[in-house]
C-alpha cells in the first residue's frame, strides 16, 4: 500500500518547533519531546527540514555533510531515535534531500576551488570561464532565485580573479552539475544512507531543477516568466528519477519519492511525476490561487485532471516555510500569493484572514490526495511582518537588499504556553531568546490557551485530521470528488456515497444540499444556512 497516497503529513520546520536544550534554536530533542502532539492531531507522517550539518547561510539548504546531523539539532543518535519514536506512534518520517546544491562548505566544493580549472573536482559543479574582457562578467544571465546573478567568481588558487561557479539560490549553494556520474552515485549512497536509518520517504529539494542545458545558454529575456527555463522541463531529469525510485522500491513496503516542484503549469508539472519515477510533488498552484471560487475550482480540476494520466496522487498545500502564511494572504485585497511581491505592510485584515482559513482547512482537507499541514497553521499563525531588520536571516532579504522582505516572518518559533515569549518554545529558565522574535500577541495562541476551546483553530485542525483519518469516503482515492450544483461563490462536492464538502466564498450566506448531519463545520451555521467564509462537511442521505 503506498501510505503516502492520502496521507495527512506535517511539516516540522526543526528550527521554529521546540528548542531542547535552551539555546533559543529549535532542535530533535524538541521535536522528540512533542511528538505525542504531532501524533494526537491525527497526521499520519511528518516532514522534517534539512537537519544536516550546515553553515545555515540558507536555514540549513545550504549542506555540508549529507549524512550527519548540524549540532546545534543534535546527533545522529537523535535521529535515530526520533524517528524510531516517531514509528512507535505510528508517525512515518520524511526527510529532507536536497540534490540540487550543497554548501561552499562541503569538502567536494572546497576540493573544487582548491584544483585547476577543467579539473575532475570542479566538474562536479558547473565552473566556467567569465565573459568580456578578462572574463569579468559572468558566464551567461541567469539570475538566482534570491536576487542577483546566479554566477559568482573565484579567486584561483595562485590568486588570479578565475572561473565562475553557479549557483541558482545563494552564493554559499554551488549547484551540482549532475552529468557527472560521481554526483549520481554520491546521491545513491545518500538516500539509501538514511533510508536505511528507517526514514519512510524522502521530499526532494528543487526536484525540477537539477539537469541543466550544457551549454549554459542565456535564458530569453522577452520570455514571458511562465515560460520554462533552461535548467527545467529537461528530458534527462527522468533517468535520475528512475534511479532514485529503484532504490526506493529496493525497500520493503516502498518508500516515498516527493518532490518539490515549482512550475506554473500543472500539466508541465505532471510530466515530472509518473509511478516509476517521482510519487507525487506539492501543487503549487493551489497554493497560490485566490480566495475564489473559480479560481479554486479551476486548480482543483486541472490538478486532477494533470494527476489522473500518470497514475499519482494530487497534494494540497495552504503553507510552507517559503510562503506567506496563508492567514495573512487570505486576509487581504490580493489573496493570491507570488514570490515576485509578497505584499508585506499591505492592508490586512487578521479576523477575516483567519475565518477564511478556518474554512480553506476543510476545503483543502476533503480533496482526494495528501495534504500537508505547515507547523503552526493548525494554531492559525499568521505571517509576522514587522521583524526588525536586525533579526531577519533569510538570504532572500539580503540578496535582494531589503526589496524583498524574505521568509523569515512565516518561522517565527511557536509558541506552546505561558504568557510571554519564549511561550514554552524552550526550556523555562533558559537563557537564550527564540532565534526570531515571537509577537507578544501570540499569548491567546499558544497550544496550551487553544486546547479544549471548541472554537479553536487547534480544535478545528484536530477534529478535521481526526475524521479525515476515519472517514473513509473522505479519504479514500476510491472515493472520487464530484461537483454538486451550487449557488454562485460557493464550492460544493461530494467524496463516496455519504459525504459533501460545502465552502462558501460568496458575500451572501449559502443554503445546504439536503443532508442527514453536521459533521464539522468552519463556523455555527445560522438558521441553517452557511455564512460568508465558512465551510462544511456534511453527513449525506444515503438513497
Ligand atoms: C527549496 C526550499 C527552500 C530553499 C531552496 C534552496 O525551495 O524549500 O527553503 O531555500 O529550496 O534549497
Ligand atoms: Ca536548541
Amino acid at each position: 500500500m503506498q501510505w503516502w497516497r492520502d496521507a495527512a503529513i506535517y511539516q516540522v520546520y526543526v528550527r521554529s518547533f521546540a528548542d531542547g536544550n535552551g539555546d533559543g534554536i529549535g532542535d530533535l530533542r524538541g521535536v522528540r519531546d512533542r511528538l505525542d502532539y504531532i501524533a494526537g492531531l491525527g497526521v499520519d507522517a511528518i516532514w522534517l527540514n534539512p537537519w544536516y550539518p550546515s553553515p545555515m547561510a540558507d536555514a540549513g539548504y545550504d549542506i555540508a555533510d549529507f549524512r550527519d546531523i548540524d549540532p546545534v539539532f543534535g546527533t545522529l543518535t537523535d535521529a535515530d531515535a526520533l524517528i524510531a519514536e516517531a514509528h512507535e506512534r505510528g508517525l512515518r518520517v520524511i526527510i529532507d534531500v536536497v540534490p540540487n546544491h550543497c554548501s561552499d562548505q562541503h569538502p567536494w566544493f572546497q576540493a573544487a576551488l582548491a584544483a585547476e580549472p577543467r579539473s575532475p573536482e570542479r566538474s562536479r559543479f558547473w565552473f566556467r570561464p567569465g565573459r568580456g574582457p578578462g572574463g569579468d562578467l559572468p558566464p551567461n544571465n541567469w539570475v538566482s532565485h534570491f536576487g542577483g546573478p546566479a554566477w559568482t567568481r573565484v579567486t584561483e588558487p595562485d590568486g588570479r580573479p578565475g572561473q565562475w561557479y553557479l549557483h541558482l539560490f545563494a552564493s554559499q549553494q554551488p549547484d551540482f552539475n549532475w552529468d557527472n556520474s560521481e554526483v549520481r552515485e554520491e546521491f545513491h549512497g545518500i538516500l539509501r544512507f538514511w533510508l536505511d536509518r528507517g526514514a519512510d520517504g524522502i521530499r526532494i529539494d528543487s526536484a525540477a531543477i537539477l539537469v541543466k542545458d550544457p551549454f549554459l545558454a542565456d535564458a530569453d529575456p522577452q520570455a514571458p516568466p511562465q515560460a520554462p527555463h533552461p535548467y527545467t522541463d529537461r528530458d534527462g531529469i527522468h533517468e535520475i528519477y528512475r534511479q532514485w525510485r529503484r532504490i526506493a522500491d529496493s525497500y520493503p513496503g516502498g518508500r516515498a519519492l516527493i518532490g518539490e516542484i515549482w512550475l506554473p503549469d500543472p500539466h508541465r508539472f505532471a510530466l515530472y511525476l509518473r509511478s516509476n519515477e517521482m510519487h507525487s510533488a506539492f501543487n503549487f498552484d493551489f497554493l497560490a490561487a485566490p480566495w475564489d471560487a473559480e479560481a479554486l475550482r479551476r486548480t482543483v480540476d486541472e490538478t486532477l485532471a494533470a494527476h489522473a494520466p500518470v497514475g499519482a496522487p494530487a497534494t494540497w498545500v495552504l503553507s510552507n516555510h517559503d510562503v506567506t502564511r496563508h492567514v495573512t494572504r487570505y486576509g487581504r485585497a490580493d489573496t493570491t500569493f507570488s514570490f515576485a511581491d509578497r505584499r508585506h505592510g499591505r492592508e490586512l485584515d487578521l479576523v477575516l484572514g483567519t475565518r477564511r482559513a478556518r474554512a480553506a482547512a476543510l476545503l483543502t482537507m476533503a480533496l482526494p490526495g495528501s495534504v500537508y499541514v505547515y507547523q503552526g497553521e493548525e494554531l492559525g499563525l499568521w505571517e509576522i511582518e514587522d521583524l526588525p531588520d536586525s533579526a531577519r536571516q533569510d538570504p532572500m532579504w539580503h540578496r535582494t537588499g531589503g526589496a524583498d522582505p524574505g521568509r523569515d516572518g512565516c518561522r517565527v518559533p511557536l509558541p506552546w504556553s505561558g504568557g510571554e515569549p519564549p511561550f514554552g518554545f524552550s526550556p523555562s529558565g533558559g537563557a537564550a531568546r527564540p532565534w526570531l522574535p515571537q509577537p507578544g500577541s501570540w499569548r491567546d495562541f499558544t497550544v496550551e490557551a487553544q486546547s479544549e476551546d471548541p472554537a479553536s483553530m487547534l480544535e478545528l485542525y484536530r477534529a478535521a485530521l481526526r475524521l479525515r483519518h476515519d472517514e473513509p469516503s473522505l479519504r479514500s482515492e476510491r472515493e472520487p470528488m464530484r461537483w454538486l450544483p451550487a449557488a454562485p461563490g460557493v464550492l460544493a462536492f461530494r467524496r463516496g456515497d455519504d459525504v459533501a464538502c460545502v465552502i462558501n466564498l460568496s458575500d451572501v450566506p449559502a443554503t445546504l444540499p439536503e443532508h442527514d448531519s453536521v459533521l464539522l463545520s468552519s463556523d455555527p451555521l445560522e438558521d441553517g444556512l452557511l455564512s460568508p467564509n465558512t465551510g462544511v462537511w456534511l453527513r449525506l442521505r444515503r438513497d
